[in-house]
């Protein structure tokens, strides 16, 4: 039926034109609208990378303070899905929590909800930006049993999100600016990353012309795996279930080659990036950095160190073009900043929006977009006769 190549996993064919992101894996090379990620995570802020990503330009300074104050006044989540919280158990899963969330909020905004126009776009971006952070804050909370904070306008977006996860109604919350700047740059460094598998749901479900909310709702249990953004929390269980059990690095490493119950290196290998992953090099540094300076000596980090050094060496992995992904060294950096490993992967969700935003409203736009709808190649049975008298 006119179909001409199988193409499973999409590994050859691209699925759609991009303005928004570079990627060239055998060089180790991401950029953002042009800009090096190097240069971003060095230099930028979170909502100023988002702005780049979704508007295609870096803002100026009064675009950029208006942006962060439109953010700024719609942390606010309507009471009512406060309570929504309270439906749920203690121990959902914060990735559970915040997608159902974010397909709810769609509820109190239904008069607002066209994908066509371009002001309830704009308002849309805003109150996602604004509220997702919020949600995966009172997802831990909720998680700890603990009074869910109102935001607080007298600080960054960054700032904001710390306190929300770690301060409590009875006394200030003091400001780390090492941890605030480490996620930020650790947010960076997540915001985009062209036609993985939570921006291409993105994109697929958009293009039935799906609501900006139900789309990324889509997306984040698309992160959710373990092969995706759920690789931070699964490597996070893999170093302490390493430490814990005493095996040695190296005994591990032999299970992994002999993929000995599908055992597998997390935080290892990437589908684009076959010599290194640039974001990784500068996860490392953050790591480094943040365990300095809150005086950490986690084993783990040991461990992790020790792993990438060992796989490095072995010919399964260089034969393979396996290498530590973003993956690998932000759960230690997230541990340490006093991130339970359930809440990982909505972090990694927080950095990515902007770019599943972009995403959505780059296809939106396009006069080329049109519903996706892969083909598939049929090895079923041949037509079969009813049989008789059934
Ligand atoms: N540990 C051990 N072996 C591996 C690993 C690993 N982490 N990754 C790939 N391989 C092997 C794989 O078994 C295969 O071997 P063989 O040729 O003998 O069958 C070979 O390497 C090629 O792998 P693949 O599965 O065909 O590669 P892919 O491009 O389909 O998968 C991947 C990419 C990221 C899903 C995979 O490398 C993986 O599962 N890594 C661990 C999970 C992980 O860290 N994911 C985070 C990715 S980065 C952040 C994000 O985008 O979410």
């Amino acid at each position: 039926t006119g179909l001409s190549a199988l193409d499973q996993g999409f590994v050859n064919t691209a699925s759609t034109k991009s303005a928004i992101t570079y990627i060239d894996g055998d060089a180790g090379i991401l950029r953002y609208r042009g800009y090096a990620i190097e240069d971003l995570a060095r230099n930028s802020t979170y909502l100023e990378t988002a702005w780049l990503l979704i508007y295609g330009e870096l803002p100026t300074q009064s675009e950029l303070a208006e942006f962060e104050d439109k953010i700024r006044r719609h942390t606010l989540l309507h009471e009512d899905l406060k309570t929504f919280f309270s439906a749920l158990p203690h121990t959902a899963h914060p990735m559970s929590v915040l997608s159902s969330a974010v397909s709810a909020l769609s509820t109190y905004y239904e008069d607002s909800l066209d994908p066509h126009n371009p002001e309830m776009v704009e308002m849309n971006t805003v109150r996602l930006l604004a509220k997702l952070p919020v949600i995966a804050a009172y997802a831990h909370k909720k998680s700890l049993g603990q009074a869910f904070l109102y935001p607080d306008n007298s600080l960054s977006f960054v700032e904001n999100f710390l306190k929300l996860n770690f301060g409590n109604m009875a006394e200030p919350y003091e400001i780390n600016p090492v941890l605030v700047n480490a996620l930020e740059r650790l947010l960076i460094l997540h915001e985009d990353h062209e036609q993985n598998a939570s921006t291409s749901t993105v994109r697929l479900v958009g293009s039935t012309e799906a609501n900006m909310f139900a789309s990324i709702s889509a997306g984040i249990n698309a992160l959710y795996g373990p092969l995706h953004g759920g690789a931070n929390e699964a490597v996070l269980t893999m170093l302490q279930q390493i430490h814990d059990s005493g095996e040695s690095v190296q005994k591990f490493v032999e299970r992994v080659k002999n993929k000995e119950d599908g055992v597998k290196l997390m935080g290892f290998g990437h589908r684009v990036y076959k010599n290194f992953d640039p974001r990784a090099k500068l996860v490392k540094e953050s790591a480094d950095e943040v365990l300095a300076d809150l005086g950490v000596k986690d084993p783990l980090l040991d461990i992790a160190k020790e792993l990438e050094e060992a796989a490095l060496a072995d010919e399964y992995f260089i034969q393979r073009k396996l290498y530590p992904n973003v993956d690998f060294y932000t759960g230690v950096i997230y541990k340490a900043m006093g991130f339970p490993a359930r809440t990982f992967t909505v972090l990694f969700a927080i950095g990515r929006l902007p770019g599943w935003i972009a995403h959505w409203r780059e296809a939106a736009t396009d006069p080329a977009t049109k519903i996706g709808r892969p083909q598939q190649l049929y090895v079923g049975p041949a037509a079969r006769a009813w049989p008789s008298g059934r």
